[in-house]
């Protein structure tokens, strides 16, 4: 045991340059040795127990490992440093840390301030994050938080940062906080870090439905409901949502008609989308399979197409828990409302005309009879007068019926 743990020992010191370098080797695993000496590269390198750091280079906590990581400082950096001012981005030369003498060590403050760089941009999210939640009266540079939302937009198309991204459970929702207390333009790109970390990243994906609490979720959903909030914001969550619809957990949980708990949450507010939202809802739809595919509905309109997805989840007898069945008659007849180039099937017409018999001759008897449940169906037969049939035909039929 002795014996092999010093061969490796020597295996490792004979590959380094240096002979008269020092190396520390880890308590808990004593084949994990370094050199005493912190050697700076450009990347930011974790600074293990013990390691010395040479003055002069960025050091910085790496918030998702929680280790202390060092890079060297380029050229440019190092010159500001000297009229201790905010230091811009430069273009990533560094020089070597060899032969430049440095009179300071970097002030900690200054380590997490690169937010060109993704370990920053997400250093700044989680302050920020940190700060609205703490209301702490500290002002917040929206100049800075913008910059970091800037990095990651770029950075979260690749797979690899969408991972690291929603790692760390605090990232996402320092986001949301973010999102909540700031205006379109950053609202819009923190929403879009989202929806680029998640899309095609199903490790990504099950991170946030792993880490995430259902209260994540429904925040998300709580978007498209706000009658406040911009449609690009809403275009934004939707496209999240979609992301995430690629996981069967989730589908299950949230996008399937029998819980509908997310999906009755797309339904009720569909017919106050804008166009683009709405054919990015019929995209989630489609994915599910609830409707048919692109190819054949090309022709169609988003409108047309849930319309018809409504009268078959209600024909079809696919919702019957009696507030989801309200739910999906009721924006059904909104739809219609407005659209008047939308039309009943046949077939929904059948089943629709012997549903308000049923209901206003008291034979729903599993069901409440409680007066918001009868002014509902009184209001559905109405409808199938009014809205799906032919309104001339619709007062004498009307009085028949009742
Ligand atoms: C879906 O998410 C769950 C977490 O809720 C995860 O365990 C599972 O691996 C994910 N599925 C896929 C196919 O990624």
């Amino acid at each position: 045991m002795r014996l092999s743990l010093l061969l490796l020992l020597t295996v490792a010191s004979a590959l380094v340059v240096d002979p008269s370098a020092k190396y520390i080797c880890s308590e808990e695993d004593s084949t994990d040795c370094y050199p005493q000496i912190f050697v700076p590269t450009e990347e930011w390198k974790t600074i293990k127990p013990g390691q010395e750091i040479p003055p002069g280079l960025h050091v910085r906590m790496n918030m998702e490992t929680l280790q202390k990581e060092a890079k060297l400082m380029s050229e440019d950096e190092r010159e500001s440093e000297e009229t201790p001012k905010e230091i811009g981005f430069n273009g990533g030369e560094s020089e070597h840390f060899e032969g430049h003498k440095f009179e300071n060590q970097v002030p900690a403050v200054y380590e997490t301030s690169d937010v060109s760089t993704f370990n920053g941009a997400v250093n700044a999210v989680l302050r920020f994050g940190d700060r609205i939640t703490s209301s702490s009266s500290g002002k917040l540079n929206e100049k800075d938080i913008n910059d970091a939302a800037e990095t990651l937009v770029d950075l979260s198309h690749d797979l690899e940062h969408g991972v690291r991204l929603t790692q760390d459970p605090k990232i996402f929702i320092s986001i949301l906080d973010i999102a909540d207390s700031v205006g379109l333009d950053l609202k819009e790109k923190l929403l879009r870090i989202m929806g680029s970390s998640l899309r095609n990243n199903p490790e990504a994906i099950g991170n946030v439905l792993k880490l995430q609490n259902p209260q994540f979720i429904n925040r998300l959903f709580d978007y498209l409901e706000d009658n406040t909030a911009e449609e690009v914001v809403k275009k934004r969550v939707i496209g999240i949502i979609h992301a995430l619809s690629l996981n069967n957990s989730f589908k299950l949980e949230y996008l399937s008609l029998q819980r509908g708990r997310g999906i009755d949450r797309l339904v009720s507010v569909f017919p106050e989308l804008e166009h683009s939202s709405q054919v990015r809802v019929m995209n989630i739809l489609e994915d599910l399979g609830l409707v048919a595919d692109l190819e054949k509905r090309q022709e169609e309109s988003p409108q047309l197409e849930f319309s018809n997805f409504l009268q078959s989840s209600l024909h079809e007898r696919k919702v019957v828990a009696e507030p989801q069945f309200q739910l999906y008659f009721n924006k059904l007849t909104q739809l219609h409302k407005q659209n008047k180039d939308l039309k009943p099937t046949p077939e929904f017409l059948q089943w629709l005309a012997q549903e308000a018999n049923v209901r206003v001759e008291g034979h729903k008897d599993t069901r409440d009879i409680s007066p918001e449940n009868q002014d509902f169906d009184r209001q559905m037969l109405q409808a199938r007068h009014e809205v799906f049939g032919n309104p001339n035909a619709m007062r004498k039929a009307y009085l028949d019926e009742l």
